[in-house]
């Protein structure tokens, strides 16, 4: 994926349209009605909006002059983002020589451009009634006329619909991009880093010279679940010399990006920050979604809200110098992710296997941000994992570990093969008190009025808040635990 260009601009994912950009038959009908599916928003193509209001087809239109023709088409695209509720908004070739469309696409869209190559998009078109397809040497004059145009309109250059989705939740994911984290930190106000002694020892100087002059402070939390302590979090309120204007950027695993999270939710009642996820577990979930916390004695992320990022970085190379038990600990959510997705993500290089799993849970989270639906299906093992991580008292298993056995109990509920969470993850049953564990399960936030609500994994997909007889359920846990 190359150049997001305003960085200034991938704010409010939650509220803005994504309008495809790109020349005649790159395709942006199609991957505008697949990107619209995945965000389940309403997928208008600007080109059949003109013709069913003109009650005219296209070149009918156009025969009384380009001029006519992208007046109307101004009309529809200024009616189109008017509109409150975002959608996917697929755009003619043409519409970016206009430039109160481009002045609108600023202000109300993520604008992405489908920069597919000269001879696939004449192959398309050019059997097609498109007016200003009818000559090949013209369309190829045409297509090099306008490409600096759609440059310029563009906040990313897409190939996919992965892509799409993940430049509307204002995630960039590419190899090296950690040292272009001062161009990609929105606004021009001061930026706090936050990291752990771990990741800030290895990678903190290359993110303090990529944001340049714009630094204002460096502070370390503490690292792993540390971070996420009332008194760190105090800590950090306190040194944090930030205004309003001021971005907290959280370099580190899932605790950096969390606590971090949570502090720039609540400092001055809220500021903006950019997560840098530095492990595969903060990479394709944690940092996924907005979702920011700290844990309390009585149990983890009990404290905690929705912020979502104006920018989420990712730098894939990062995940050179983790740790291989880390490593692992992120495998148990790709291998989730890859279950809910119905695709084996886990066999993947690791640059696409970030991006893949990413885009999937921002896809999820953009259609339910606040985790009132199918944002629980993420949760496919983890009722079990934290049963489990509860009766251990939180020693001696770590979350990774209990997800891979939370999710065999999962898929056997589910009648499906464990075999590929068995050969990847490796789970051991587990040494802990089993009426402990049961205990746990039935207290877990997920229970309604004693009824335990599990994901489950049907043929055609994850069911959520599946209400399973308490035997059923019981008798897996017990699966899980040795002796
Ligand atoms: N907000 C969410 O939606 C969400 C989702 C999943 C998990 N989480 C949270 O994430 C946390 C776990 O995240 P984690 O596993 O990343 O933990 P972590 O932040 O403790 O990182 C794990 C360890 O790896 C080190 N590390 C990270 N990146 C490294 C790198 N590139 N090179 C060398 N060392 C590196 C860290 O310093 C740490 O010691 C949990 O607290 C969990 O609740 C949150």
């Amino acid at each position: 994926m190359a150049g997001i260009r305003r960085a200034d601009r991938l704010d409010r994912a939650l509220t803005k349209h994504v309008a495809l950009i790109g020349f005649m038959g790159a395709g942006k009908t199609t991957l505008g009605e697949e990107v619209a599916r995945r965000l389940n928003r309403l997928h208008k193509d600007v080109d059949r909006l003109i013709e069913s209001t003109q009650k005219r087809s296209i070149p009918e239109i156009f025969a009384e002059g380009e001029a006519t023709f992208r007046e109307v088409e101004e009309r529809v695209v200024r009616g189109v983002l008017a509109h409150p509720r975002p959608s996917v908004v697929a755009l003619g070739g043409g519409a970016v020589t206009t430039p109160q469309i481009r002045e609108l696409l600023y202000h109300h869209a993520v604008t992405v451009w489908l920069d597919e190559d000269v001879d696939t998009c004449w192959a398309r078109v050019r059997e097609s009634d498109r007016p200003l397809a009818k000559d090949e040497a013209e369309f190829r004059r045409l297509f090099e006329e306008r490409r600096p145009l759609y440059a310029a309109a563009a906040d990313v250059v897409v190939r996919d619909a992965d892509d799409v989705v993940l430049a509307a939740a204002g995630v960039r994911v590419e190899r090296g991009v950690l040292r272009r984290l001062g161009e990609l930190v929105p606004g021009d106000g001061k930026v706090a880093l936050v990291s752990d002694p771990n990741v800030g020892g290895i990678h903190g100087m290359d993110a303090q010279l990529a944001l340049g002059a714009r630094l204002a402070q460096v502070y370390e939390l503490p690292p792993g679940e540390d971070a996420k302590t009332i008194g760190a979090l105090e800590r950090l309120w306190q040194d944090l010399r930030l205004d309003r204007g001021g971005t907290v950027v959280a370099l580190g695993g899932g605790c950096t990006t969390d606590a971090a999270g949570f502090a720039a939710a609540t400092y001055l009642r809220g500021i903006p920050w950019v997560p840098v996820p530095s492990s595969l577990v903060a990479q394709v979930d944690a940092a996924i979604g907005g979702k920011t916390g700290i844990d309390l004695p009585q149990g983890k992320n009990l404290v905690g809200a929705f912020h979502w990022p104006v920018r989420t970085v990712i730098d894939p190379a990062l995940l050179e110098t983790l740790p291989p038990a880390q490593r692992l600990e992120g495998m148990a959510e790709v291998v989730k992710t890859g279950l809910l997705a119905g695709e084996p993500l886990w066999e993947l290089p690791d640059d696409e296997l970030v991006r893949r799993c990413a885009a999937f849970k921002a896809a999820i989270c953009l259609r339910d941000p606040h985790d009132d639906a199918e944002r629980k299906m993420l949760n496919l093992g983890h009722t079990f994992a934290h049963a489990l991580e509860a009766a251990a008292g939180y020693e001696g298993l770590t979350h990774g570990q209990a997800v891979a056995l939370g999710l065999l109990a999962a898929l056997r509920l589910s009648g499906q093969d464990v075999s590929q969470v068995e050969e990847i993850l490796h789970p051991k049953p587990v040494r802990v008190d089993r009426e402990r564990a049961w205990a746990a399960m039935q207290r877990d936030k997920k229970s309604v009025g004693g009824e335990l609500r599990l994901v489950l994994l049907r043929d055609d997909g994850p069911e959520w808040d599946v209400s399973v007889p308490a035997a059923d359920v019981r008798r897996e846990l017990d699966a899980l635990i040795a002796g």
